[in-house]
C-alpha cells in the first residue's frame, strides 16, 4: 500500500526537552516520583485574584468568541503601558499583536520578515524551535558559536568576525538554556549594527522580568526595526494559557495581521482577559522571581557537591546550563540514565547546540524548593 507523501521541510528534530517531559510523565504514570528540573515552566500560577477575575467574565460571558486576530484592544494597550513603566520604553499599541503564546509570534514573524531561502543567525547554545520553525518554513539557519567566556551571548565583534553571512538574527537575553544576558553595550552596538546592515533583528525577551541583577533592557529602546517576542508564559506564569505579544516595527503591522487572521484567527480570549488583570498583580510575579533566586542559590551551592562545577552563573531566567564532558560525553543518554536511575528529569545539551551540546546539560530551577533539594540529594548520591 502506498503511503501519503511527507515534506522534507517537515522533517525537523525532535524537541528533547517535550521528550524528557513525555519519558518524566511515563514514569509518574508508574508510581515512580521523579524530582523534576527539565521542563521549563514556573511552578506557580497566575495570581489568586487575575484568576478569580477570569473566572468571573466567564461567568458573565459564557460564549468567549474570538477577538480581534492582532488581540483585545485593552489589552494592547495595557501592554503598551507595561513597556513605558518597565522599560521607560514607548511603544504604541498599534505596533502590538497578541498571539497564541510567543511560538506562534515565531511563525507570523518569521514569514512575514524572511522569503524562502533566506538565511537567519542563531547564537549557539539556544532555544531549539528556532532552528525547527525556520527549517520548516524553508528558511536557512546559520549556526554562530558564541564563548563560554562571553557567557554564551553575543558580541559585535563574534558577529562581525564569524565569515558568515545572513538576513537576520536571532538574540535571546536572558537565555535559554545558560540563563546568561547580553551586556548592555553590546545590545545597543548589535541593534545599530543591524540597521546599518538591513539585518532583521529578532529579539526573544520571554524571560525579561526574570532577572536578578538589573533589568534587561528591550531591543526596541535601540532600535525601531527591531522584532520583539515576548510571552506570558515564563515572568506572568501563565504557561498553559498559551498567550503572547509581538512588537513590530511600522512596515511589519499590517502583514503581520492578515497573516494572523489567516493562521490563528485569534489568540484564547478567556487568556488575553486574565492577562489583562494580571499587570495589576506586578507585586505577586515579583515574588514568584525572589523565590527562583533563592533555588539558583541552592542549586549553585548545592551542584558542586554532586560533582557538577562548571555550569553557568546567569543572572537571569531559569536556568543554569551545565559542563558535563568529564561524567559523559553523550548528553542525550546521560539525561536518560539520570532520568531512570537518579529519577531526576533535566534536558541534554544536545537540544540547544548540535555540534557541542553533547557535553552539556540545563537544570531548570522553577520547580518548588523541596523539589530543587531533592534533585541536588539524588544527584549527589547518583554520582558518588
Ligand atoms: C527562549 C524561549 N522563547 C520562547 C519560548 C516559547 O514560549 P511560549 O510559546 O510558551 O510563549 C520558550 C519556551 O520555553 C523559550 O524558552
Amino acid at each position: 500500500m502506498t503511503k501519503p507523501k511527507l515534506s522534507s521541510r517537515s522533517d525537523i528534530a525532535m524537541f528533547q526537552a517535550l521528550d524528557m517531559l513525555r519519558q518524566a510523565n511515563e514514569l509518574e504514570a508508574k508510581g515512580i516520583d521523579i524530582a523534576r528540573m527539565g521542563a521549563g515552566q514556573p511552578c506557580f500560577g497566575a495570581p489568586q485574584e487575575a484568576l478569580d477575575y477570569a473566572v468571573e467574565i466567564i461567568k458573565n460571558d459564557p460564549r468567549q468568541g474570538y477577538t480581534e486576530a492582532v488581540g483585545m484592544p485593552s489589552l494592547r494597550e495595557r501592554i503598551s503601558k507595561y513597556y513605558n513603566d518597565y522599560y521607560n520604553t514607548s511603544i504604541s499599541p498599534a505596533n502590538i499583536v497578541i498571539t497564541n503564546g510567543s511560538s506562534a509570534a515565531f511563525i507570523l514573524d518569521f514569514i512575514a520578515a524572511f522569503d524562502n531561502r533566506a538565511k537567519v543567525a542563531l547564537i549557539t547554545p539556544t532555544y531549539p524551535a528556532y532552528r525547527n520553525i525556520l527549517k520548516a518554513l524553508n528558511i536557512e539557519v546559520v549556526e554562530i558559536e558564541s564563548n563560554e567566556k562571553d557567557n554564551y551571548q553575543p558580541t559585535l565583534d563574534l558577529l562581525q568576525n564569524c565569515g558568515k553571512e545572513f538576513d537576520g538574527i536571532i538574540i535571546n537575553s536572558p537565555s535559554n538554556p545558560a540563563g546568561t544576558m547580553i551586556k548592555d553595550k553590546e545590545l545597543e552596538k548589535i541593534c545599530h549594527w543591524c540597521d546599518e546592515k538591513n539585518i532583521t533583528l529578532i529579539s526573544d525577551e520571554a524571560y525579561h522580568g526574570i532577572t536578578y541583577e538589573h533589568k534587561a533592557p528591550t531591543a526596541r529602546k535601540y532600535s525601531n526595526n527591531a522584532i520583539i517576542l515576548n510571552t506570558f508564559s515564563k515572568y506572568f506564569a501563565m504557561t498553559g494559557w498559551r498567550l503572547g505579544w509581538t512588537v513590530l516595527p511600522d512596515n511589519m503591522i499590517d502583514r503581520v495581521k492578515k497573516l494572523s487572521e489567516s493562521l490563528f484567527v485569534s489568540a484564547p480570549t478567556i487568556s488575553q482577559h486574565l492577562a489583562y488583570k494580571i499587570f495589576d498583580h506586578i507585586d505577586v510575579l515579583d515574588g514568584y522571581v525572589e523565590f527562583y533566586r533563592k533555588n539558583r542559590e541552592i542549586l549553585m551551592s548545592e551542584l558542586p557537591k554532586a560533582g557538577i562545577t562548571n555550569f553557568t552563573n546567569g543572572a537571569g531566567a531559569f536556568y543554569i546550563y551545565a559542563d558535563i564532558h568529564h561524567l559523559s560525553n553523550d548528553s542525550e543518554q546521560f539525561c536518560t540514565k539520570m532520568l531512570n536511575e537518579a529519577r531526576v528529569s533535566t534536558t541534554p545539551g544536545i537540544d540547544f547546540d548540535l555540534t557541542r551540546g553533547h557535553r552539556g546539560i540545563r537544570i531548570c530551577y522553577a520547580g518548588s524548593k523541596q523539589n530543587i533539594i531533592e534533585s541536588c540529594n539524588r544527584l549527589k548520591e547518583w554520582l558518588s
